[in-house]
């Protein structure tokens, strides 16, 4: 079963001044991560429950800075949680969910991470998250 809503995911372009901008809405940083297998550097910031996080390109190649380029900065995807990401991934392509990611791949703070393709969620680019146990 697919959790609580995780975090909103921002595309921005420059992470420290949208790190302050967003502290200002009474945010706090949580952390701020590098994910290489992604080419992106993540800023978490603490929501109530859930969270936002910020993020930014580490290299022109990557769907970051692509989205970024085609749309500017802005709404990225959202994340929901979930305790078995695998067994999740399987019974949503079931469901007729097309997958971005076939099997989990590393996120931030030793999380396990994929994403489902816009096209088969109505425009929303989907993350689901398994947080280190
Ligand atoms: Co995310």
């Amino acid at each position: 079963m697919i959790g609580p809503v995780h975090h909103v995911g921002i595309a921005v372009k420059h992470l420290d001044a949208a790190i302050d901008r967003y502290r200002l809405l009474g945010l706090s940083l949580d952390f701020v991560e590098d994910v290489p297998a992604a080419g992106v550097r993540v800023a978490f910031l603490k929501a109530g429950g859930a969270r936002v996080e910020l993020v930014t390109p580490l290299r022109a190649e990557s769907t970051v800075a692509r989205f970024l380029e085609k749309r500017g900065e802005g709404l990225h995807h959202l994340a929901f949680a979930t305790a078995d990401i695998a067994s999740e991934l399987a019974q949503l392509e079931e469901q007729g969910f097309e997958l971005v990611d076939r099997a989990p791949r590393p996120g931030a703070h030793g999380s396990q991470v994929a994403f489902l393709h816009p096209r088969s969620s109505h425009g929303v680019l989907i993350e689901l998250v398994q947080e280190r146990t």
